[in-house]
């Protein structure tokens, strides 16, 4: 089967279309005919080496497949960036009916990420969503409306229009203003801190870059629920959440993917 690999740490061009033995499932495991996983800025660590793996590792986070014939979506430490792709039992959930199969893959991480940063989100708070327009930010700003809160967003031009779509209140071209309304609750979902004093009265809450803050900062780091998971799929079937894709690739372009990371808005799907 064809698998995007890595045999060492470095820049896009380490990455690697190899063709190896279809994996075997253990025994807590499935065997899933992949069809799609989806572009993770976060996924470059991999490849700085920030993580603990051993190599060669096949890359690809996020899961859509079929497993004995029935779609599902999921999440793996690794290997979803192939045609087959070994996952836990517990790590997998049906996939939704309403969207195709490979731009489901862009759920579980932005999704989770999403749900986990918007969690105690209440409804009448005032809250800023900072990089709105990407991944976790599509997901974040639904979430976040669905829990009555009034949704200050930002964004540039690019990703203005889908970010409304989603339902913020107020769009902030952050290339151009500084969001300096007081808020509750700042979600920043950017990979560097925020140039401008955080406005949030109560706390800021980040899943990437920390934030220093004169209120309590957190950061969260996405941790897999099953039970999570399968509600955003009903969510997205009951037509609550959009599935913000943007473009589609063969993962046989996995390494131009990573190379334009930076340039994509939404979720961007690589198939198998
Ligand atoms: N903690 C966790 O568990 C976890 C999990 C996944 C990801 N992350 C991290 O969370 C961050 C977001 O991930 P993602 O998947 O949503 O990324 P992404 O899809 O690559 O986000 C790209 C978006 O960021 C926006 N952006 C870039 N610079 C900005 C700025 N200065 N101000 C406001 N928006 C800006 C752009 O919006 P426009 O299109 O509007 O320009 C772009 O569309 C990344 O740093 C990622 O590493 C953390």
């Amino acid at each position: 089967m064809k698998a995007a690999r890595i045999h060492q740490y470095g820049g896009p061009e380490v990455i690697r279309i190899d063709h190896v033995d279809i994996p075997a499932p253990g025994d807590a495991e499935v065997l899933i005919a992949t069809e799609a996983t989806s572009f993770n800025p976060t996924e470059l660590a991999v490849r700085q080496g920030i993580f603990d793996i051993d190599l060669p590792h096949t890359l690809g986070w996020d899961l859509a497949g079929y497993h004995d014939g029935r779609p599902v979506i999921g999440f793996v430490d690794s290997g979803a960036a192939a045609e087959f792709t070994v996952a836990d039992k517990d790590r997998i959930v049906p996939a939704p009916q309403s969207i195709p199969l490979r731009h489901a893959a862009a759920i579980p991480l932005a999704g989770l990420t999403a749900w986990q940063v918007t969690n105690e989100i209440a409804k009448g708070q005032k809250v800023l969503i900072n990089g709105a327009g990407g991944g976790i930010g599509s997901f974040a700003v639904q979430l976040a409306k669905r829990k009555g809160a009034y949704v200050i967003a930002t964004a540039s031009p690019r990703s203005t229009e889908a970010v409304y779509r989603h339902g913020a209140d107020e769009v902030i071209d952050y290339t151009k203003q500084v969001p300096d309304t007081p808020v509750d609750v700042m979600i920043h979902l950017v990979g560097t801190p925020p140039p401008w004093p955080p406005p949030a009265r109560e706390r800021v809450i980040s899943a990437a870059a920390p934030v220093e803050a004169d209120v309590p900062s957190e950061h969260v780091v996405m941790r897999y629920d099953r039970d999570m998971l399968a509600a955003l799929v009903e969510m997205v079937d009951a037509g609550l959440v959009t599935v913000d894709v943007t473009a589609t690739y063969p993962i046989d372009a996995m390494a131009d993917v990573r190379r334009k990371a930076g340039t994509f808005r939404g979720k961007v799907i690589l198939t198998s």
